[in-house]
């Protein structure tokens, strides 16, 4: 499959960017391509009002984006959980993109990830993702990836090396489509 991808963090040291890496080698192991969309052009973004959108417009990236989720196959996003919720840069992007009709991610296969210091991982960051996403019509794929107990690079390094996480590597992306 041709896959968007997004990673939510330009952080130096970034967990979900160590996390992304791995996913997306085997992804691409697999046959798979990712076109990683710069997440720095989604932090410096405007935060969304109808007011500006109605003065200005789309912001010239929320096309881009569009376009490469339209064209795409699916699509990957790899994001830290913030407050138990969804990062605020990653939801403006997402409200400016469901002002775009028809939704250009309807039908469209989901993978998310998320790695975090926290020993349960990031996944009600993910569950939150999960409800903008469904109602854009994504096809939010139930085998989520989530690192738990991981504070460094290192130690996604560390964890990418036992057998369970491969497994549920392996298996995520066998099932996803
Ligand atoms: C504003 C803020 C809120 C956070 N909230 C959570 C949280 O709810 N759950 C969690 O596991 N980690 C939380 N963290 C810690 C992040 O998981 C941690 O900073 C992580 O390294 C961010 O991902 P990154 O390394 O890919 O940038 C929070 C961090 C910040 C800055």
């Amino acid at each position: 499959m041709k896959l968007v991808s997004l990673v939510a963090s330009t952080r130096p040291g970034s967990v979900n960017c160590a996390l992304y890496s791995k996913v997306a080698h085997k992804l691409e192991s697999c046959g798979h391509t990712l076109e990683e969309m710069p997440y720095a052009q989604v932090e410096n973004l405007p935060q969304y009002t109808p007011v500006r959108e109605e003065t200005s417009g789309l912001p010239p990236f929320i096309g881009t984006l569009s376009r490469s989720i339209l064209q795409a196959d699916g699509l990957v996003i790899a994001s830290p959980e913030y407050n138990f919720s969804i990062p605020g840069p990653l939801k403006n992007a997402i409200d400016w993109v469901s002002r775009i009709k028809p939704y250009v991610m309807t039908g469209k296969p989901v993978l998310l990830m998320s790695a975090s210091g926290s020993p349960v991982g990031g996944w009600r960051g993910l569950a939150a993702l999960r409800i903008p996403l469904g109602c854009l019509g994504a096809r939010v794929f139930p085998w989520e990836i989530t690192a738990g107990a991981v504070a460094s690079v290192e130690a996604v390094e560390a964890l990418s090396k036992t057998e369970a996480f491969r497994d549920r590597i392996d298996l995520a992306i066998s099932q996803f489509g």
